[in-house]
């Protein structure tokens, strides 16, 4: 059998989302399916949450998880990813790799005999997204609308909004003028036959969403950086756009949050936001990557 990874949420049917969702809450009740199994974990770019709920992950299940930091390892002094693949395969059983670039990740994971799994990358970071859609159902919005505020060629957002499409839910993207999600993106979740809603004026982006989901936008190079700011600042999370959402909507964010950019501490700290629901969640479901990953089901 051919090994799967986890790069993208394009890889995933809606089916296999699916199971995902189920085995997360199977595994929610202790089982110990990946004993005496390893996970190496290539952190290039700084991370506490994915960093640290992997490791937990390995250990609930009864596995063992190494974390390899770059400066640590023979990838500073120039061995490529494609031979670091092969020489962590001759030992773990899966990986995960945090990176700048997505080609980066593709190149170590064709190398690889082990499944890989993918912490973050400029293009998309689908833990985040999976772990985000148990959050949404635990919150009983599965069938809910779901508006992304802020930057939609964000990582997150990229991987979120194939997410919420592929599991049947309506998408927003509210975002500035001169801005749009990924066209790569918007094909294939047009392939699960979801439209994703592009919509300029906050106050009606986030108006009848049942999640309101704040992606973070990067301050960019020195040269865009004002006008980046000057564009992205106006599609802040904050009361006067909650006063416009509805009161049973959740609010989310992947974290770590710039509190007072792309949200208000007191819309991040209110009762609608599922922001710690959301940290716990990862742990939850990357479980069931892992698990499945290794078909240890
Ligand atoms: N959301 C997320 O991936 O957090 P970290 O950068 O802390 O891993």
């Amino acid at each position: 059998m051919k090994k799967r990874n986890l790069l993208s949420i394009r890889e995933l049917s809606s089916d296999e989302i699916e199971e995902l969702m189920k085995l997360t809450e199977e595994l929610k009740k202790g089982k110990k399916v990946l004993e005496g199994k390893t996970l190496a974990m290539i952190f290039e770019r700084p991370s506490t949450r994915t960093r640290v709920s992997f490791e937990v992950a390995m250990t609930q299940l009864g596995g063992h998880a190494i974390y390899i930091d770059l400066g640590g390892s023979q990838l500073s002094r120039g061995e490529s990813m494609a031979d670091t693949a092969r020489a962590l395969s001759q030992y773990v059983d899966v990986a995960l790799a945090r990176v700048y670039k997505h080609e980066e990740l593709e190149e170590f994971a064709k190398y690889a005999s082990m499944p890989v799994i993918n912490g973050l990358s400029d293009k998309e970071h689908p833990c985040q997204a999976l772990g985000d859609l148990v959050t949404i159902r635990q919150k009983g919005k599965k069938k809910g609308k779901v508006a992304i505020v802020g930057d939609p060629e964000a990582s997150v957002a990229s991987s979120l909004m194939l997410a919420c499409a592929k599991a049947g839910m309506e998408v927003t993207a509210v975002c500035p003028r001169g801005y749009a999600p990924k066209e790569e993106y918007l094909e294939e979740t047009r392939k699960s036959g979801t439209d994703v809603h592009v919509v300029h004026e906050i106050l009606d982006g986030v108006a009848d969403a049942d999640v309101i989901y704040a992606a973070s936008w990067k301050p960019g190079e020195e040269s865009e950086k004002e006008e980046r700011s000057k564009a992205f600042l106006p599609f802040q999370l904050n009361s006067k756009v909650m006063g416009k959402a509805g009161k049973d909507c959740i609010v989310m964010h992947a974290l770590p949050a710039r509190r007072g950019v792309e949200i208000t501490s007191d819309v991040l700290d209110s009762k609608n936001s599922v922001v710690w629901e959301q940290a716990a969640n990862r742990l939850h479901v990357q479980k069931a990557i892992l698990a499945w990953l290794l078909k240890q089901k």
